[in-house]
């Protein structure tokens, strides 16, 4: 089956859905979400969107926070163009009906929305929606896109690979052209063909590829993998950014405990009750994620413990639990009363702070192809991301992604016609078991091996096991129909690939990337860029 847009985006998160709604407006647009329109990582936001929004603080204040928690590696241009533009991404947000919750007076400003302060930030500068910011966030952008007619959302349908001038059955002049995606109908078990003018990859982070994250199933880094094969760049792929605070109990698959709490005073303890943090960083609690999670790794390696304690019972009850609803009846469920008992927390992979390379209006290196949110490398984060800079860049870029479309669009060529997917040489797997055992090994061997604190040998070790278990996933790639876990192991593999061999490359300590062999900064850095050689791609059509 073939579908005609405009423009496909492949994401309904929180960078997918500002670029089709501000697109929608002039154009055709289908959104692709290879689950619900809410699986991806926006929905469980807890802390909030980072942007000055009083007097008191300053667009120079954050862009100076941003860059020191970027550890000298962010864009100097990218933090700047983000940061201006923050007060009008929220201001969008307000008007398209996101109910961000209110202080009790208004400030010096005339604006009465209650500001929060997480790691890094010298400010109270959080808008949030208590500690569900990003369900408020989805669910809004959810219903406005919903009304939109020009939108077309396409849920359960898993975007495979870009389609490149070589699928088309007349490539004729274009010059490295994206035009649309070939995707898993799920429900209907048959791929299908979205072409377009221009195409969006909106499709997240790749935390998925560790044991233990923060994430919801959906980050498995299909679009960084997308790219890749199509041949864009994708940089510092390295610095995987863990949050320090995730909640441990064996009943909570992946559950948060937003920055936030320390941000209104709560303590990292030890089970005794003892402080750590003081001992690590003068910011203690408030140092960035990166001091944070790697002070709690060494602590519990330390000891020999399986969690540390995140302790708010000093402060008032209705205080806890009027800031904090979600946690508290999340952890109250599972026995635990955040009023008068610490919470036990552990470091979790929370963020990807590299990916597809892109400029300040979210364009890659291929013509007519976008990309938005966590899986782009815009500069913004540098070495690590500063707390609740990440919806901002997602609102940010998908803005600018669409204003570079509208602008450009006269100029795009029509929509081409791709190659049929061909199936008439593959049969239907009889062997899920090498996708299921190669997944869990890929995650055990990555929270192993390239985890908070690296050396190069594990990162060697690392590096033969993905080269074998990709090896035997093409093998299979090349024989069997595609199902949604074979494409996100495969892709989970390419990312995996390329967060080691850019761990490899750097040869010194910086934000997130920690290695036990160059426990030093180099005076001068650059960023880790891979480029694609031989556009590898498992070609799949008549
Ligand atoms: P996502 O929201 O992750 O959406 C990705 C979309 O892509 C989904 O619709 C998914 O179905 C789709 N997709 C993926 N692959 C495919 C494919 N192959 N085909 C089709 N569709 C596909 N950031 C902040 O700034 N503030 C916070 O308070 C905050 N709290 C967080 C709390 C948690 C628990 C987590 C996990 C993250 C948090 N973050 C926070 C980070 C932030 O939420 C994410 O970086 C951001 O939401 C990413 O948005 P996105 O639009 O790029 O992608
Ligand atoms: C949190 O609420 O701690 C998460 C914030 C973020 O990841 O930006």
């Amino acid at each position: 089956m073939r579908r005609t847009y405009d423009i496909v985006i492949v994401g309904s998160g929180a960078a997918g859905l500002t670029a089709a709604l501000k697109l929608s407006q002039y154009a055709r647009v289908a959104v692709l979400s290879k689950g619900s329109m809410d699986g991806g990582s926006t929905k469980w936001a807890q802390g909030g969107i980072a942007a000055v929004l009083e007097a008191t603080d300053s667009l120079t204040s954050h862009i100076e926070d941003t860059l020191i928690a970027g550890a000298d590696m962010c864009d100097k241009d990218a933090v700047q163009f983000v940061v201006e533009r923050g007060r009008n991404a929220i201001e969008d947000l307000i008007n398209l009906g996101v109910a961000f919750d209110k202080a009790s007076h208004q400030n010096e400003d005339g604006y009465d929305y209650h500001l929060t302060r997480e790691g890094g930030h010298s400010h109270r500068r959080i808008i949030h929606a208590a500690d569900a910011t990003g369900m408020a966030v989805q669910k809004t952008l959810n219903e406005r896109v919903k009304e939109e007619h020009n939108i077309d959302v396409f849920e359960h349908h898993a975007a495979i690979d870009v389609i490149t001038n070589k699928h088309l059955t007349k490539p004729g002049s274009y010059n490295d052209h994206a035009h649309g995606v070939y995707a898993l109908n799920i429900k209907k078990n048959r791929v299908e063909t979205f072409s377009a003018r221009a195409t969006i990859i909106a499709t997240g982070g790749s935390s998925r590829v560790y044991l233990y994250s923060s994430n919801p199933d959906a980050s498995t880094g299909d679009g960084i993998a997308m790219a890749w094969r199509a041949g864009c760049r994708v940089t510092n792929m390295e610095f995987n950014q863990f949050h320090p605070t995730c909640l441990y109990h064996p009943d909570a698959k992946t559950f948060l405990i937003t920055e936030a709490m320390r941000g209104e005073g709560a303590y990292l303890t030890h089970k005794d009750g003892t402080r750590f943090m003081p001992a690590y960083d003068e910011r203690a609690e408030l140092a960035p994620r990166d001091i944070v999670a790697r002070a709690i790794d060494n602590e519990m390696k330390r000891l020999g413990v399986e969690c540390v304690w995140l302790d708010i019972t000093h402060k008032d009850a209705d205080f806890i639990v009027s800031h904090f609803p979600n946690i508290y009846r999340h952890c109250l469920k599972l026995g635990i009363d955040i009023t008068t008992n610490p919470i036990p927390v552990v470091p979790a992979a929370h963020y990807t702070c590299g990916g597809i390379q892109v400029d300040l209006k979210a364009r890659t290196d291929l013509n007519g192809l976008y990309a938005i949110g966590e899986c782009a490398h815009t500069g913004l984060h540098g070495a690590n991301r500063m707390a609740s800079n990440s919806l901002l860049e997602c609102l940010v870029f998908g803005r600018a992604a669409a204003e570079d479309i509208l602008e450009t669009i006269e100029d795009l060529p029509p929509a081409a016609i791709a190659r049929n997917w061909d199936e008439s040489q593959v049969t239907d797997s009889d062997e899920e078991i090498v996708v299921s055992h190669n997944w869990k090994e890929l995650r055990q061997f990555m929270w192993d091996y390239v985890g908070i604190v690296r050396t190069d040998k594990r990162l060697e070790r690392a590096k033969r096991r993905v080269d074998l278990l990709n090896i035997e996933i093409q093998e299979y790639y090349g024989n069997f129909r595609v199902t949604p876990n074979l494409l996100e192991m495969r892709n989970l593999l390419t990312v995996a690939d390329l967060i080691v061999r850019s761990a490899l490359l750097r040869k010194e300590s910086r934000g997130l990337h920690y290695t036990a062999d160059y426990t030093d900064l180099l005076e001068k850095t650059s960023d880790t860029v891979l480029i694609p050689f031989g556009r590898a791609v498992s070609d799949r059509v008549a």
